[in-house]
């Protein structure tokens, strides 16, 4: 794989795929803003090289034609205050204008394509779209981890068309090294926090790690499935209810290769899924009807934290409350803070993509952790241990030996 520090960009003209998919709000403003820093040295080096910037990307999952609400061009103006300069915006991604702008494009210029998504054949791989994409630039570099679990036309198929010119992104590049680190050669204890809504998303991730792992914490929406399979009462809390068994072999599993659990034993309940709801804490699997767990309780808070702090490997994917709601991220903070300590103690950590990354990101954490990755389902797919399509691609047919 060609790193971005072995190719000199300079009077070349780069199609680089980035992963600007980020939470706009109401208003088109960018609320997280993560995704566009990471990519910023890769831009950087391009520029600096005297070479020019085609950006791709997509962002949200329009039907395959274009809407408003995912338009890259409200990315224009902060990707212009990030670069201190002027930014051209090509209204499609392929066809004769992107053509006319790429082409005219001078060292040193930047230019953004409109989401890449407004043309269903990207998602579908289609060859011919990505031909069309490839006409763009004379280099290709791939610095979309976070969409690098997708073989679409610009994540993979397009790399075939610069077979010697095909680069791979610091982001990406960096990405990699991180999720290594956390599965070639952990320093123990190594303990993985998973959290968030659903189970079903984590299944595969949490059976790898158990082969990984010395402590499994488990906190969020998913814990209340291990609650009721348990025997317990939940409420209307979150349930998978088809997952239940998987929970209990789950259990079964970690003990006979010797990994602990913690779940959490106790619980903040809420009469309404409401930041103002009326709340109350109680032990988990005592959820009165009508009441709904939305974070994790004090005492759970202090036997997550206390495993945390002594770590030596940290991996923490997913929230332990709904910490959009500010009554209910009281949870999240606490084993974000636990991190941090344990980061400052030595302990190497890598933040997993979407919530708990925007949870370290809120709380200015994001220099205190040792990576906070910029993927979500990407990263989980690779720890799993799957082959990510945006990172095969990359990968350089072998020269016969002659
Ligand atoms: C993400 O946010 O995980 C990536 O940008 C991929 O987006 P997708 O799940 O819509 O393919």
């Amino acid at each position: 794989m060609i790193t971005i520090d072995q190719y000199n960009f300079q009077d070349k003209k780069a199609l680089v795929r980035v992963d600007f998919n980020v939470p706009l709000n109401s208003n088109f403003e960018i609320t997280d803003d993560t995704r566009i820093r990471a990519a910023v040295p890769t831009i950087k080096k391009i520029l600096n090289d005297g070479g020019a910037v085609v950006l791709m990307s997509h962002l949200g999952r329009p039907k395959g034609g274009p809407e408003e609400k995912y338009s890259l061009k409200h990315l224009l103006k902060p990707l212009e205050e990030v670069f201190q300069m002027s930014i051209k915006f090509s209204p499609d991604c392929v066809g004769a204008e992107a053509l006319e702008l790429a082409s005219s494009l001078q060292p040193g210029e930047i230019l953004l394509l409109e989401n890449l998504r407004f043309h269903k054949e990207e998602e579908q791989g289609n060859q011919i779209f990505a031909e069309k994409l490839s006409l763009l630039g004379d280099v290709y570099v791939n610095d979309a981890f976070g969409t690098a679990h997708r073989a679409h036309a610009s994540t993979a198929i397009v790399a075939d068309y610069f077979p010697h010119d095909k680069v791979c992104g610091s982001v990406m590049q960096a990405e990699l090294d991180n999720a290594q680190r956390v599965l070639s050669y952990a320093d123990r204890p190594y303990t993985a926090i998973m959290g968030g809504a659903k189970i079903s998303d984590k299944i595969q991730v949490i059976e790898q790690l158990l082969d990984r792992v010395d402590n499994l914490i488990i906190g969020g929406g998913m814990s209340y499935t291990f609650a009721k399979a348990q025997g317990g009462t939940i409420g209307t809390s979150l349930l998978e209810e088809d997952k239940q068994q998987f929970t209990l072999e789950l259990l079964k599993k970690a003990e006979e290769k010797g990994v602990k659990i913690y779940l959490p034993s106790d619980t903040v309940i809420a009469d309404a899924f409401d930041n103002n709801a009326q709340s109350q804490v109680v032990k988990s699997g005592t959820i009165p009807d009508g009441w709904m767990g939305l974070d994790i309780g004090p005492e759970t808070i202090a036997t997550f934290a206390e495993v945390v702090r002594n770590s030596k490997t940290i991996l923490w994917n997913g929230p332990m409350g709904v910490f959009e709601f500010q009554n209910f991220a009281i949870g999240t903070k606490a084993i974000a803070e636990a991190v941090v300590e344990a980061t400052k103690n030595g302990a190497y950590s890598l933040i997993g993509g979407g919530d708990s990354a925007a949870a370290v990101t809120q709380m200015g954490h994001s220099h205190d952790v040792s990576y906070v990755s910029t993927g979500g389902g990407a990263l989980l797919e690779y720890m799993e241990g799957k082959q990510l399509p945006g990172v095969v691609a990359l990968q350089m047919e072998e020269t016969p030996l002659t």
